[in-house]
């Protein structure tokens, strides 16, 4: 479930867009011309019509987005009853649903935002869908626009979210061992990476959070929620400025402080969810003392001192990981967290350091107890070393 969504109460047009409101793009010939058809713009038409114009320069896509009625949906939710709700986010209600036809499972999300208000979330959501495919990307199945109805339909992934079964579990709850997380970690950085590298313009996806990564039933994780995405710069611009959304937390210091929007507040966010996935704490967290209720904050002295770090792994991990490992995972979680825009590595460097990290650790699962019974928590001598060697701390470390 979402939280602190404090960026987005205002729906509100970025101001770039009211200067480049244009003539409505050639609709009829276009593969997403049902889209355009279905949505009724009325007053917002000209903005919308520029917004569309600025993610269609992606591509033509290949629409596979199928359009339902909300009669077919009703159907498959069973009237969008109570117990088919997988989850609620700060747009709307996910059901869980079926289709006969197909016989398929499907997640349909039903806007609630006052109408018509959530429509551009909408349209930037099912646009971006169809015109990026990616394994690490949530497949769009289609959507409904009938009347006031603004709902879209994805593929069921079974496992939930990455928020699931990471924060705050119920004690029956297995927690994730940590090959799985850094699984989890190296598929959603390829989806980011897959953003960033292949799509033309590149996209900002605004918005990565563990409650917008997906799991499908082998813990491949998917990321989900366009509605903030955004057509990053091009030419030799190093940003877009814009109004500054996103979550709480999650967003690079420089975006939330000057609405200076990159592919590198992308990397931010990711070091954010890196950090929870390695520490199993939330990014804000109320419920903690005052010093440890944000995560960033809390591990910044933590990262600068090499003998504290296995106090940043996830108790729950229960000492089931390599010191070497947890160190390479840190490394880059503080990467990505500089707080100079220009220093944070790219999302392919990214990728690129945790298949390393992921090959060079394969070994079985639970490595710190070794051949002669002792922990490796607690080893010494020339293993503990070689562990230390291949730690490459970030030259500045983060918040300096
Ligand atoms: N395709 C899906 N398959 C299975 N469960 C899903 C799917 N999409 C969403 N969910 C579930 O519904 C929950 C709510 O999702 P939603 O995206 O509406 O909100 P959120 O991500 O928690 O918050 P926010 O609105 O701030 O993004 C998710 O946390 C997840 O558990
Ligand atoms: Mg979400």
């Amino acid at each position: 479930m979402g939280c602190f969504c404090c960026f987005r109460q205002e729906p509100e047009e970025e101001e770039e867009e009211e200067e480049s409101i244009k003539a409505e793009p050639a609709r009829t010939n276009h593969p997403l011309s049902t889209l355009f058809r279905n949505i009724s713009f009325q007053a917002e038409s000209k903005r919308h019509w520029a917004l569309i114009e600025e993610i269609l320069k992606i591509g033509n896509g290949n629409p596979t987005a199928r359009v339902f009625t909300f009669a077919e949906l009703s159907a498959a939710t069973q009237s969008f009853k109570l117990e088919c709700l997988l989850g609620e986010g700060g747009f709307g209600r996910v059901y869980k649903g079926h289709l006969e036809e197909t016989n398929q499972d499907i997640a349909v999300k039903q806007l609630d935002r006052n109408g018509l208000q959530g429509n551009k979330e909408f349209i930037v959501e099912v646009l971006m869908l169809s015109l990026l495919h990616h394994p690490n990307l949530v497949n769009l199945i289609g959507y409904c626009a009938d009347g006031a109805q603004r709902i879209l339909v994805y593929e069921f992934m079974p496992l939930g979210s990455l928020e699931d079964h990471l924060l705050d579990l119920s004690p029956s709850k297995k927690p994730l061992d940590w090959n799985t997380r850094m699984k989890i970690a190296q598929g959603a950085a390829k989806g980011l990476e897959y953003l960033h590298d292949m799509a033309h313009p590149p996209v900002i996806y605004r918005d990565f959070k563990a409650s917008n990564i997906l799991l499908d039933e082998n813990y491949n994780p998917k990321l989900s929620d366009f509605g903030l995405a955004k057509v990053g710069p091009v030419g030799d611009k190093s940003h877009v400025s814009t109004r500054v959304m996103g979550t709480y937390g999650y967003c690079a210091p420089e975006y939330a402080m000057t609405g200076q929007l990159s592919t590198m507040s992308d990397v931010y966010s990711f070091g954010v969810v890196l950090l929870e996935i390695i520490t199993g704490r939330r990014v804000i967290d109320t419920s903690r003392p005052s010093d440890e209720q944000n995560l960033v904050q809390w591990a910044e002295p933590l990262f600068k001192d090499k003998k504290r770090f296995a106090e940043m792994a996830d108790p729950l991990l229960e000492g089931k990981y390599t010191t070497k490992g947890l160190y390479q995972a840190l490394a880059v979680a503080a990467m990505c967290l500089q707080e100079e825009a220009s220093t944070r590595p790219l999302m392919s460097d990214v990728v690129t350091a945790l298949e390393y990290l992921m090959v060079s650790n394969s070994d079985p699962v639970d490595q710190r107890q070794d051949s002669r019974g002792s922990k490796a928590g607690t080893e010494t001598g020339s293993n503990k070393e070689k562990d230390e060697d291949e730690w490459r701390q970030p030259e500045n470390g983060i918040g300096s």
